[in-house]
């Protein structure tokens, strides 16, 4: 590099990566308001909050959302765990047979796990192992170097990634700590960052913020639906969401699911030729997936196809039949959309999802379903299951747009001192106020009243409490109302009841 890049590099400013971004003051006092509404009306529903890891073994995903999914297939962020320990493979004293020895140990030892990925590791090892024997012939020390060339570029451990979205982890959290003996169903709710490597544009992004809740465990009755959708409901209501537009389906179970799927594939090959090359390659892959299409040409063909609802067996008829009656029992208004299958393997039977004005074509706000199952997937026991996450960032994006966005993080009282008397008693009264819940600016240098005012204004604070030589002396101080420019004089308990009285 020339010095002048180098320069150039030492002076490169740093910037979020793509897809992530900053969230900053004041809309983080809308973000603090949501969550702080989420916890009080999950709270009133009687669930508990989860924190889990967001760092997951790469197979508990795949195994819970499909590893043919989007979301596991091409979304996620996952890295080896290196298995600490093993001789480095570089070092000139140990021998390559003692290095694929040790491997070998760890592997029998446990150290490093039998997944097909440490083994598929170990088979390259064992080929630079080969190539090194019939290397040795010619010139020992260069095979050596090239067998620590390869052998150092082959990793064994873990492989583990960034969780792209939380029922997965919920689900094993729930096995791990034994949640089957808890009284039944266990109700729990979460917030925090997911992470998809989508592309990003408004309303998606790589690292995102969902809030969620899971029910697990129990029956799967009706009215455990029809009340985790009142749950979201409720919350959007609080939140005074705009445009809220619930959608539900069911897409059957084990028994029913299948028969459909094949008739459907059977109706897209008919008219295969017609269709785009995704929804043509989803025909083998995923045909459920084709009626997610959003192309204008193939809209019309796939209202013709058969639907789920004429489909399903009588027991998932029966269930689906039961939550809309539940869900009229508490007067949730919905749509019922068949065309909404979801893109994760695990669900079964009720799906929904919920949209919101302001979002563009990223509408989707909340989604969510029954997963009657995955925890016995997860190798748990047998345990019902439903829940949905809702997509922080859209949430927001939509109360942003409906005007629901607090303008600035405002202060109640900006304090204008001046002089050594003054200091003292301004940082009192500080303390005293903020003790008493207002929040408080108090400068930490001497202002001209004129600038201390301005610096207020500024600040979008209510009052200016100002303290001079006159007011410490006299005990009365002088309280602003900066919004019309009033004055009034206080003393320091009368100023605490008048903020107080607001
Ligand atoms: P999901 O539909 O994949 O479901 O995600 C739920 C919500 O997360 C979406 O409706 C959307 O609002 C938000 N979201 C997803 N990806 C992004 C992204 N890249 N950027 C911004 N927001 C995004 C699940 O994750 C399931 N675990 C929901 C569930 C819980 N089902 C049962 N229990």
């Amino acid at each position: 590099m020339s010095e002048g890049a180098v320069k150039k590099e030492e002076r490169r400013k740093f910037q979020a990566i793509r897809g992530t971004r900053d969230l900053l003051p004041p809309e983080t006092v809308l973000w603090n308001r949501v969550e702080q509404t989420a916890h009080a009306v999950f709270g009133t529903f009687g669930f508990g909050e989860i924190r889990t890891p967001l760092l997951q073994t790469t197979d508990l995903f795949a195994r819970s959302i499909g590893a043919e999914t989007d979301v596991v297939s091409k979304e996620m962020y996952t890295l080896v765990d290196e298995m600490q320990g093993l001789p480095d493979p570089v070092d000139f004293a140990v021998s390559p047979e003692e290095y694929v020895d040790a491997v070998q140990e760890a592997i029998k030892g446990g150290e490093i796990q039998v997944t097909n990925s440490n083994l598929q590791a170990l088979a390259r090892l064992k080929s630079e192992l080969a190539l090194y024997n019939a290397r040795t012939e010619s010139s020992s020390e260069e095979a050596h170097l090239k067998f620590r060339l390869g052998a150092s570029k082959i990793k064994f451990g873990d492989s583990i990634s960034l969780s792209p979205e939380a029922t997965a982890n919920v689900c094993r959290a729930y096995i791990e700590h034994n949640m089957q003996q808890l009284p039944q169903p266990v109700k729990l709710y979460y917030l925090g960052p997911m992470f998809r490597r989508e592309r990003p544009q408004k309303g998606r992004y790589r690292q995102f913020y969902q809030i969620g809740a899971e029910i697990l465990g129990g029956t799967d009755a009706p009215a455990i639906d029809a009340e985790v959708i009142e749950m979201v409901m409720t919350f959007f209501e609080k939140l005074e969401l705009q445009g809220v537009q619930l959608d539900i389906n069911s897409i059957g179970d084990r028994n029913c699911r299948p028969k459909y799927v094949e008739l459907l594939r059977a109706e897209l090959l008919k008219v295969k030729d017609k269709l785009g090359a995704d929804s043509q390659r989803r025909i083998e892959t995923n045909p459920l997936r084709v009626l997610d299409s959003k192309l204008e040409n193939e809209q019309a063909i796939i209202e013709k196809l058969p639907r789920i609802g004429d489909h399903l067996c009588k027991d998932c008829a029966e269930h689906y039949a039961a939550v809309k009656q539940e869900l009229g029992l508490r007067a949730v208004k919905y749509r019922e959309n068949w065309r909404l299958v979801r893109g994760l393997d695990y669900y079964m039977r009720t799906t929904f999802e919920i949209t919101a004005s302001g979002l563009g074509s990223q509408n989707a706000v909340c989604g969510g379903g029954r997963y009657d199952g995955l925890v016995e997937l997860l190798g748990g026991p047998p345990a019902k299951g439903i829940g949905f996450a809702i997509g922080e960032d859209r949430l927001i994006l939509s109360l942003q747009e409906s005007g629901k966005a607090p303008a600035q993080q405002g202060r109640d009282v900006y304090i204008a001192w001046m002089g050594e008397n003054a200091r003292a008693t301004a940082i009192r009264a500080a303390k005293n106020l903020r003790n008493a819940g207002f929040s408080v600016e108090l400068p930490p240098v001497e202002q001209k009243f004129g600038k201390a005012l301005g610096q207020a204004d500024k600040l979008g604070a209510r009052f200016a409490l100002i303290l001079g030589d006159n007011e410490v002396a006299s005990g009365e101080w002088t309280l602003k109302t900066l919004a019309d420019g009033s004055q009034q004089k206080l003393t320091e308990l009368q100023l605490l009841d008048f903020l107080r009285k607001l």
